[in-house]
């Protein structure tokens, strides 16, 4: 890993002729990225659209997962590339659903159903749970940096709310008492556990 000072000044370098791949092939993941590397003036191109390969997430951490994602990219592609990878931990149960938090809705993206395996499995346990995310910059050369952000909260159920996705219906951050299914996104937003791996990569590199 090199210092940060220099991480940035590679960043910003690139930056300035070659878009940043977002090594993802889900469009609202890439459609989120976007927007919080807009302000930047940092162009993107995703995964897809270069006809990347998407690998399986077979990493043991979310670090591994986002890592693994971002290095593929960067090797293919010969740009520097950023990839994330997320989840809801729920320390209780060992800290599943975790790094398989998209699996555990299965092929047909069932979050109701994922939702209530979480319930049950819970039963009278601890609720406390937090959702994280990592944000892996990948360089062609190998260099590497990894930004976690988590957000703390608690589960309630039954679910509320119809904004956001995933498990945002069961999820209320500490200090609030909607869940982020009903929360305004713009708020969401601001203390999500995407947005503070975000703000840590923005500080170290942009
Ligand atoms: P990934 O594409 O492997 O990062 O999958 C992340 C999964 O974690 C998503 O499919 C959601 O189930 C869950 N998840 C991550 N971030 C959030 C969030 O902000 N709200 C609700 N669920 C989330």
């Amino acid at each position: 890993m090199t210092a940060l000072t220099s991480l940035s000044f590679k960043l910003r370098e690139r930056m300035r002729e070659k878009p940043l791949v977002v090594a993802s092939h889900n469009p609202g993941k890439l459609a989120e990225i976007e927007e919080l590397l807009a302000p930047f003036g940092i162009a993107t191109a995703g995964a897809a659209a270069l006809g990347l390969a998407e690998p399986e997430e077979t990493g043991a951490t979310f670090e591994d997962n986002a890592a693994l994602k971002a290095r593929l990219a960067a090797a293919e592609s010969g740009l520097v590339a950023l990839a994330d990878d997320s989840g809801l931990v729920v320390p209780a149960l060992s800290g599943a659903p975790g790094i398989y938090s998209a699996r555990w809705a299965g092929p047909a993206k069932d979050f109701r159903a994922a939702m209530a395996r979480v319930e049950t499995e819970l039963g009278e346990g601890d609720r406390r749970a937090y959702f994280v995310a990592v944000l892996a910059l990948a360089w062609p050369d190998g260099d590497e940096a990894l930004y976690r952000g988590e957000a703390h909260g608690h589960l309630e159920f039954p679910p509320r709310g119809a904004r956001g996705f995933g498990y945002d219906p069961i999820f209320v951050p500490d200090g609030y008492r909607e869940t982020f299914g009903e929360m305004d996104p713009v708020l969401k937003h601001r203390i999500s556990h995407r947005a503070r791996a975000f703000e840590k990569l923005r500080a170290a590199c942009l």
